[in-house]
């Protein structure tokens, strides 16, 4: 009989995230203050002190709190999955497997660091976060874990995206949010924005900018982010060693992983595990393909540069592949996949050659998404699409090759509040987008200029 699902008990769920930092083979720059342009560690009024430890932590495995661990039983660990329906359609020798993050709370794998952020921020006596959130999914699940916490909790939710997905802001609020469009009327800096452009589709960087201005302004609030700091990551890694266990149960090892980036904290939770094998050379030919859309380039047309977190300049300075931290993305579906900047850790590991990129269009990766819908069963969310595609490309070149490889997919999450987009889609009202390399060339006169000198 072929196994479908490989599954953990909870008692078999790691208790520990692993700390990439610790086995690089070359130090991560580190973060500059926005302000002075000198290296700091997360600004302490924002974020809880053990994320700061955290973000900046040499040890190797950090202990998951246990009340962390037993929420996190709610949903984890999740299952991985052999797509034989798929591998048949696609009538290829690949084995295709994928770690299903779909099936938390939330729908994605973001409630696995908003527990451990809303965790922190209660031990330190904090009664409420401001945060952001683009396509919503962040803003659900940092709701939730406020909700299991008692904690208030404000999102600025991207503009275009509030106007497109109502049920993930009914989502927030039912688990007991404040959600508002950004650029809001609520902040300096959304104020500004609407006084110089009314119709400003708003940015994941500008949301960003009000969640800080927001938790600056008040001593009884946290700011939290969904993505792109190493802690974030850190947390994330909690899918990829429960995958590493499932891998050994089904007796195999991935020759390639595939996921979608935005911020990178889905597939980095993923793959830093496995990029400890590769560090260690006991996996050399191991490919890593980091997925972006064509519309948002982020890693395949953006330079390595020094640039603000966020669009106001609040942010740390930060070294990482960047559009510039002006940059306003067009409305495509993929709403999570909009970022202006890439987590530091998946730019310095792909600077290292450790992992790839790649970009593919929005069309493609509906097509691909549907007929995953249609093997698998699972409506996924566009973003995790982007990453189905070319584990499908990857999958025919075996079929023509004849060769037999092991492709790991990283499936972030479901795609049930994201069904006007298929419906875009399938009614052929969808179009392509390629962000023009002239805007990446004009945005780099926008970056911070840094005196700092890496070592
Ligand atoms: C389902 C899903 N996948 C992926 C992403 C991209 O974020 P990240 O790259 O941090 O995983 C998002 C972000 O909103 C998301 O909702």
């Amino acid at each position: 009989m072929k196994q479908t699902k490989f599954i953990l008990s909870e008692k078999e769920m790691p208790t520990h995230w692993y700390n990439i930092q610790a086995d690089l083979p070359k130090p991560l720059p580190p973060e500059l203050h926005p302000g002075t342009k000198e290296p700091t560690i997360l600004p302490p009024p924002l974020f809880a002190s053990a994320l700061r430890d955290q973000e900046s932590s040499k040890e190797r495995y950090i202990e998951i709190p246990e009340e962390v661990q037993d929420i996190y039983h709610t949903w984890r660990p999740t299952i991985l999955y052999r797509a034989h329906r798929l591998e048949k359609a696609l009538d290829t020798p690949a084995k295709i497997f994928y770690k299903y993050e779909g099936t938390s709370q939330g729908g994605s794998h973001k409630p696995n660091t908003a527990v451990a952020q809303a965790y922190y921020a209660k031990q330190d006596g904090i009664k409420r976060f401001a945060t952001e959130t683009g396509a919503g999914q962040w803003g659900s699940a940092l709701s939730m874990a406020c909700a299991f916490f008692g904690l208030e909790c404000k999102v600025y939710m991207v503009k275009v995206s509030y106007n497109q997905k109502p049920y993930r802001r009914i989502l927030m609020e039912t688990w007991g949010s404040k959600c508002v469009a950004s650029p809001s009327e609520d902040t300096e800096i959304g104020r500004k924005i609407l006084a110089e452009n009314p119709d400003s589709p708003g940015s994941l960087g500008i949301a960003i900018s009000e969640a800080i201005e927001d938790a600056f302004g008040r001593d009884d609030s946290y700011y939290s982010i969904g993505s792109v700091i190493n802690c974030v990551l850190l947390h994330q890694t909690i899918i990829g060693l429960e995958t590493k266990k499932q891998l050994e149960i089904a007796d195999a090892y991935p020759d390639i992983i595939v996921g979608c980036v935005g911020g990178g904290s889905n597939f980095a939770g993923l793959y830093l595990p496995f990029v400890k094998d590769k560090i260690e050379g006991k996996k050399p030919n191991l490919r890593i393909i980091n997925v972006e859309p064509t519309a948002c380039p982020t890693m395949t047309k953006g330079p390595y540069a020094w640039d603000f977190g966020d669009n106001a300049g609040m942010a740390p300075i930060v070294k990482m592949y960047t559009l510039g931290h002006g940059f306003i993305p067009p409305k495509i579906h993929a709403g999570g996949l909009r970022y202006h900047g890439m987590a530091p850790i998946i730019c310095h590991l792909h600077k290292l050659g450790f992992v790839e990129a790649q970009a593919v269009p929005q069309m493609a990766t509906f097509k691909s998404g549907i007929q995953f819908a249609r093997t698998e069963g699972i409506v996924s969310a566009p973003e995790p699409n982007h990453a189905i595609k070319v584990v499908i490309d990857e999958a025919l070149a075996c079929k023509e090759s004849g060769e037999s490889k092991t492709i790991l997919l990283a499936h972030s999450g479901h795609g049930h509040f994201d069904l006007a987009a298929y419906d875009e889609y399938l009614s052929g009202r969808l179009e392509d987008y390629e962000y023009p390399k002239e805007l990446v060339e004009k945005a780099l006169d926008q970056l911070p200029k840094v005196d700092y000198v890496e070592a």
